[in-house]
């Protein structure tokens, strides 16, 4: 098999929750074009409707798979005029909803209740909880969760009674965007100056959207940035979102594994925080051009060129490389699985924590294809095979990005995987399956 052709993948999700959520930063008409179709981004503008922005439905939900539309208008009352949510915020299988939209409300003096399916349940909430909290805002959890978890909090359902916020300096030592984005609005809530200093490079969307919308901040080099109360909103933007290098890089994998294969990725973000799929595969011998790198409201847009050049080396992923690409390790595995040489990866124990325990996950779904992969407590070592049994179970535990690497590994091994379920895939990528066919041949 081998891929071929042109495709524009739909656009960057952390990008597309930005928009929408930053669309309270202003007051008025705020447009979006390219926005992601993922369920992540819906469940995003459907806690946003409750909080009394007016985002427009999608006209043709009945003939797509999209939950939300691409091109779509947010109507902003501000955010001094949020409204108090009358019933919980729902966030599906969303933590960058969950997490990000805690400090937004965390400045606002109404409760708001915050939920989420068994996947996000799971998911832990005190590293921003905890921040937040420490700047004024509190939480409380529904008795029933108490119990059920002991003394254990800092999971949802909870519920966020804001108010007035005190700024704060921060050190964080998890390298997490959606945390320090979440301690941001929360700044801009309160008074003072909050400092927040991040441990290791993240994908810095907040930052670039803060600057071509005209939210004031300070930023040095170590990696501290610098916010104030927002005393006037920003002015009504109108914003165009990339497409999206973490759905992109399902097909580049499949590309640089495939021989025969020639794919040109048209209109991809390449934020530098998010280019680590790019520079390991490049390391192992890839053959990846980014071509035409231009700059679209404040974020690096190029076409990608990715094509079969020879069997991949070895490569490893370690330490501050990780949150540049923590969202591309499960299909990096792949790339891994099939080198000529070790492919290791450690300083990943965050993937623990992500929508399953995908260390595990793909340590159990590719030793059950006949992959020689040992776990490690942060991450795995494979030792690359030219050919890759397959035939076997692949449990995706309901996570999206479980559920594209199998199509991919579909594409790769001899024997077809037998995926659990790709109803998950609807999360990230709706269409990913339909895009995949019309690039594979025989
Ligand atoms: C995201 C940040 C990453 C990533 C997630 C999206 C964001 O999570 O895994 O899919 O949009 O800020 P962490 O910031 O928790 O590492």
């Amino acid at each position: 098999m081998r891929v071929k052709g042109i495709l524009s993948v739909p656009g960057d999700k952390s990008i597309s929750h930005r928009a929408l959520m930053f669309a309270a930063l202003s007051r008025g008409t705020v447009r979006i074009t390219g926005l992601s179709p993922a369920e992540d981004c819906a469940s995003t503008a459907s806690c946003l409707r409750r909080l009394g922005l007016g985002i427009s439905q999608p006209e043709q939900s009945a003939r797509t798979s999209a939950m939300i539309a691409s091109n779509l208008t947010v109507e902003s009352p501000g955010l001094h005029d949020l409204s108090a949510p009358v019933r919980a915020l729902y966030a599906g299988n969303s933590g960058t909803t969950m997490r990000i939209i805690s400090g937004l409300v965390s400045g606002q003096s109404f409760t708001t209740t915050f939920d989420g399916d068994s996947s996000l349940r799971r998911r832990p909430m005190s590293r921003v909880l905890v921040p937040l909290s420490q700047m004024g805002m509190k939480v409380d959890y529904p008795r029933e969760a108490e119990d059920v978890r002991g003394t254990a909090v800092g999971f949802a359902p909870f519920s966020i009674t804001g108010g007035h916020l005190q700024g704060r300096e921060f050190n964080l030592d998890i390298a997490s965007a959606q945390v320090q984005t979440a301690l941001l609005l929360a700044g801009l809530q309160a008074e003072g100056e909050t400092v927040i200093r991040m441990p290791a490079r993240v994908r810095d969307h907040t930052e670039r959207m803060f600057k071509y919308i005209g939210i004031p901040f300070e930023q040095s080099e170590d990696s501290t940035i610098r916010v104030r109360k927002l005393e006037e909103p920003a002015a009504p933007f109108s914003l165009s979102v990339p497409g999206d290098l973490s759905s992109a890089a399902f097909f580049i994998v499949a590309a640089v594994c495939l021989p025969g294969s020639d794919l040109l990725l048209k209109s991809v973000g390449v934020n530098p925080g998010r280019r680590l799929i790019l520079e390991v595969l490049g390391q192992m011998g890839a053959e990846l051009n980014p071509e035409t790198v231009s700059e679209v409201c404040g974020e690096p847009v190029a076409d990608v060129r990715a094509r079969y050049n020879k069997r991949l080396k070895g490569a490893t992923v370690s330490g501050d490389q990780v949150p540049l690409g923590i969202d591309e390790i499960p299909v990096l595995a792949l790339a891994g699985a099939t080198c000529d040489g070790v492919f290791t990866v450690t300083g990943a124990a965050e993937l623990r924590h992500k929508e399953s325990d995908r260390l595990r996950a793909i340590v159990d779904n590719l030793r059950a294809a006949g992959v020689e992969i040992e776990e490690l407590e942060d991450g795995f070592r494979i030792q690359g095979s030219q050919r890759i049994r397959g035939g076997s179970p692949w449990r995706t535990y309901g996570d999206h990005r479980l559920a594209m690497t199998a199509l991919i590994a579909n594409c790769i091994f001899e024997q077809p995987v037998q995926i659990e379920e790709t109803d998950s895939i609807r999360i990230s990528y709706p269409g990913f399956a339909e895009h995949l066919r019309f690039l594979v041949s025989e």
